[in-house]
């Protein structure tokens, strides 16, 4: 027995039992044998996934998003074969990464196979490969026996989702499928790792830490930094991305007053001004939305896009995010916050042009 639910041409599969979950593999397996592309739950953010040893499938991914042909794709695997068989070379630093956090949300670039086409690396000689957790996923590329390409199932520049929702809001009839696997746990995009340079260096920061990194990689680690002059070696890491369509700043405040004072000053024109706080939490009374997230970056990070999908949904004309504290574990969260408002996360009061 299958649960779907219309939306245009769309079939959204829930997978909340057995029989679902099975059914859906199914399904989403004989599209993608098609070449078709579809929507699936990871435990970072859904991902629109397509074959990845298909052109065709992978030009339609370029296609549904409107992605520029110069951002390359993340190539997803269930096993460490599979990973083999698109890199030409694995590195003992690979090895030792993909062994301490495969399955998981992290992102390994190394010199590419001739199997993978250059659609999916945009003409580049290196792949993004990584081993997802979410059962979901797994099952389907086992199911299918090739890896998926898959980029964040959003249209290009816009938020990642989070839920099936979030699917349907951006991609709802552009594509013949979507896999309701629930929240994502992770909630903000996998951490991607640039193996092919010397030593190697965090092309996207995200819950695994450069510290972290550096612990497995050993010295081949050891002068990781995080992006700065990397970001042109993963071109995909534009200064505006994952953005929500309300103007958006990350401020400090003392007071609600402050706070309230200075929106008025600065951004005289913002009739409904969504709060995102963590810590100082203001009067709900002048603003249209105050929402309060966890203060540990795990769940904080769990919860930031819905609450930013939420903010559009009401008609934010600007979104105050609460700075975050600047240490190490914040670095994903404070890298995606800096781009959905479009630069750098400054600690005081930033806004995007
Ligand atoms: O958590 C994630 O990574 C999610 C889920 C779906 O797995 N995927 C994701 O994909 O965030 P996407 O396409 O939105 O972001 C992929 C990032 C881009 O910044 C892209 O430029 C970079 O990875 N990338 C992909 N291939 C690369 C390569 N060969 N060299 C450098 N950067 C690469
Ligand atoms: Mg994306």
């Amino acid at each position: 027995m299958t649960s779907t639910r219309a939306t245009g041409e769309t079939e959204v599969l829930e997978t909340h039992t057995a029989e679902l979950f099975q059914e859906a593999v199914r399904r989403a397996a004989r599209l993608l044998c098609q070449n078709e592309v579809v929507a699936l739950p990871t435990e970072t953010v859904y991902g629109l996934a397509g074959n990845a040893w298909s052109r065709d499938a992978v030009s339609q991914i370029y296609q549904i998003k409107g992605r520029s042909p110069e951002n390359p794709l993340i190539v997803h695997v269930a096993s460490f074969e599979m990973a083999r068989a698109c890199v030409a070379v694995w590195p003992e630093s690979a090895a030792a990464l993909a062994r301490a956090f495969w399955p998981g949300a992290l992102t390994l670039v190394l010199p590419k196979s001739a199997s993978i086409p250059d659609e999916v690396t945009a003409g580049g000689n290196t792949v993004a490969i990584r081993w997802p957790s979410h059962p979901f996923t797994q099952a389907v590329i086992s199911a299918c026996g090739f890896p998926l390409a898959a980029p964040s199932a959003n249209l290009s520049s816009e938020l990642s989702p989070t839920t099936a929702r979030h699917v349907q809001k951006s991609l709802g009839s552009l594509i013949p499928l979507i896999v309701d696997g629930g929240q994502c746990q992770i909630g903000i995009e996998s951490t991607v790792v640039d193996l092919c340079s010397e030593p190697p260096r965090i092309l996207r920061p995200g819950l695994i830490t450069a510290s972290a990194i550096r612990a497995v990689a050993g010295d081949t680690g050891s002068g990781m930094e995080a992006a700065g002059s990397a970001l042109l070696r993963s071109p995909g890491m534009l200064a505006k991305h994952y953005a929500p369509k309300a103007r958006m700043v990350i401020a400090k405040w003392d007071h609600s007053r402050d706070l309230q004072q200075r929106i008025a000053v600065e951004y005289p024109w913002a009739g409904a001004v969504c709060v995102i706080s963590h810590q100082l939490i203001p009067s709900a009374e002048h603003f249209a939305r105050v929402s309060v997230i966890p203060h540990d970056p795990e769940a904080y990070a769990r919860a930031l896009y819905a609450e930013l999908h939420e903010c559009d949904e009401i008609g934010a004309d600007l979104i105050v995010v609460e700075a975050p504290p600047d240490t190490e574990a914040w670095s994903g969260v404070k890298d995606r916050l800096g781009r959905a408002s479009g630069g750098a996360c400054a600690p005081l009061w930033a806004e995007n042009p």
